[in-house]
């Protein structure tokens, strides 16, 4: 071995770490210091801690549109602080261009990056991500590979503006597209409202999936502080992209692991954080999938546990009025950390190597204005934004995001309509022969992890004829998901899913069901005897034939355990 080669195995394992197999160690060293030399490396780059950075970037993830200049900021710091960067391509998930969506294949992301990270020389990485599936994808191969990492979100979108009406992606999506199917805006408005939806680069500006795993993953100590909520077009988010950088070279150095900072205590700070932004319901998902990854059982009551505690103090879209850019010119995360200090554990390491507590301490930031940032003692909501449910329809549990829901149906027992796929939801949903009624209940199934990889189709659309109405929510029961960016009254993962056989698969169009949200429950009045019947003639689904899609319904697990594949636990 080299002097170089010496000094790089003292700090890390360098660019000589991991070494490309010819049964001959001395070439293998050999022919890589030629490849690098090619590149433009020479001696003293080889001698420092090498620093991955997973380059997200793709034409058609939109949101990450600012991240060449993210990843030239990171570099930077990568660079200040004595390491070498190396940017790597990893598989991009972007929400809106993706079909049928991208939780089909946040599991394959999470292995292409794992097995990156494993094979390919680095001492730390920077996990550059943002929309919505790459951040959980992206964690769940970090704590898998459990290589010195830290998170870099791309940060959320500025705000649009119709006649001085505040508009985002995609509460507002939602918002204005009922009330155009309702006729109260006209194809003109439509137009011009879809223009200032999302104005900028970077992600969904309201409290939906990516500004709900941004902000729980800066909780959590995986990402600097700030990072979470910094807007995605601002130099604030350029320094923070630099400091990350910096960071990641001291995370090579040190070698703190992921394993070190994701410990039972942060998810639980992480839980808290999500029950008080009222965070989206994927995030149940993503962070028990995490959680699993590194052996840590969290399961649905540990959400519901911890969300009738804690009150809501954010006050975003959907559950509130804000936007990301308001709560982060309000103090961002560590001005709502202050705000729960009381009932987190501020001991917990961060990815700085400080505690949550000293990280606090040093954050800067306003520590008194709160608009959109209330405090434990004048919440915006009481406890119990979230809520996870079981009965006859759901045996291993489903989720609701009360604080996203109607009051009026939070109790209510309703006439069953059931919808076998998306494609009959298009072809009959408007179609007023089906007589559906404010009191009906809309059941969306064969859209679960097995059945359909689980699209975000689980907040089905009011019929057009009942939004003209004035009708702007129903109760809607499936085993798929919704955006994080979605309300309504909607009961979601149901588990198991009917393309396993669940009792969601027995509904038939005509039974009674009953929705109990304080209560917890949710029940298909069906007797046993009948349910008995409809199980022995029931017909599952044949998975797909080959290739990613066989592997991925052959060994998906359900919602309720994070929807992992089963061998990757
Ligand atoms: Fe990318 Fe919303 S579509 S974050």
């Amino acid at each position: 071995m080299s002097s170089e080669d010496d000094q790089a195995s003292q700090t890390s394992a360098g660019v000589f770490g991991r070494l490309t197999s010819y049964g001959d160690l001395g070439f293998s060293r050999f022919i890589r210091r030629a490849f690098l030399n090619s590149a433009g490396l020479d001696d003293e780059d080889l001698a420092r801690p090498v620093v991955g950075i997973v380059n997200t970037t793709s034409d058609f993830t939109t949101c990450h549109r600012e991240m060449p200049q993210l990843i030239e900021a990171v570099k930077r710091g990568v660079l200040e602080a004595g390491g070498i960067p190396f940017v790597f391509p990893v598989m991009s998930l972007g929400e809106i261009l993706t079909n049928p969506t991208t939780m089909l294949f946040r599991n394959l992301m999470a292995m292409e990056l794992e097995e990156q990270l494993t094979s390919q020389p680095m001492d730390s990485v920077v996990l550059l991500g943002g929309c919505d599936k790459t951040v959980p994808a992206e964690l769940m191969a970090a704590a898998s590979a459990d290589l010195p990492a830290i998170q870099l979100v791309v940060g959320p979108m500025t705000v649009g503006d119709y006649q001085g009406e505040r508009l985002g992606a995609c509460t507002d999506c939602r918002r204005m597209w009922t009330e155009y199917r309702s006729g109260r805006v006209g194809e003109q408005e439509i137009a011009q409202i879809n223009a200032e939806l999302a104005p900028s680069a970077g992600t969904c500006m309201v409290m939906g999936t990516a500004s709900t795993m941004a902000c729980v993953v800066e909780a959590m100590g995986m990402s600097l502080p700030f990072a979470g909520t910094a807007p995605s077009v601002s130099s604030q988010r350029l320094r923070i992209a630099a400091a990350t950088g910096r960071q990641a070279v001291e995370l090579a150095r040190s070698g703190r692991r992921p394993s070190e900072v994701m410990t039972g205590a942060a998810f639980r700070n992480a839980i808290i954080v999500l029950a008080a932004i009222a965070g989206s319901t994927n995030a149940v998902i993503h962070l028990t999938a995490i959680a699993r990854r590194l052996g840590l059982d969290i399961g649905l009551d540990d959400f519901h546990d911890i969300a009738q505690q804690i009150p809501v103090l954010v006050n975003c879209k959907p559950a509130g009025a804000n936007y990301l850019p308001d709560l982060h010119r309000d103090g961002g995360v560590p001005a709502l950390l202050r705000a729960l200090e009381d009932v987190l554990d501020l001991d917990v390491l961060t990815v700085t190597g400080k505690t949550l507590r000293d990280q606090l301490a040093a954050a800067d930031g306003p520590q008194d204005y709160q608009d959109t940032i209330r405090t434990l003692d004048d919440p915006l909501q009481g406890p119990g934004a979230l809520v996870t449910l079981y009965g006859s329809l759901a045996p291993d549990g489903a989720v609701i995001k009360a604080a996203a829901a109607s009051p009026h149906l939070m109790v209510h027992e309703g006439v069953a309509h059931v919808f076998d796929s998306l494609e009959e939801v298009e072809a009959t949903l408007d179609d007023e022969s089906l007589q559906l009624t404010p009191e009906h209940v809309l059941i969306m199934r064969n859209i679960g992890p097995v059945g359909a990889g689980m699209p975000e189709a689980g907040s089905i659309p009011v019929p057009r004829y009942l939004a003209r109405q004035g009708v702007r929510d129903m109760v809607r029961i499936s085993d798929g998901r919704m955006s994080g960016t979605a309300y309504g009254t909607i009961v979601l993962h149901v588990s198991p899913e009917a393309a396993v056989g669940g009792p969601l698969a027995l509904v038939r169009t005509g039974d009674r069901v009953r929705l109990d949200v304080p209560g917890r429950t949710v029940d298909l009045l069906v007797d046993e005897a009948e349910l008995a019947r409809r199980r022995a003639a029931l017909a599952l689904p044949s998975p797909p034939a080959r290739g990613w899609r066989r592997l991925y319904a052959t060994t998906v697990n359900q919602a309720a355990q994070g929807a992992d594949l089963d061998f990757l636990r």
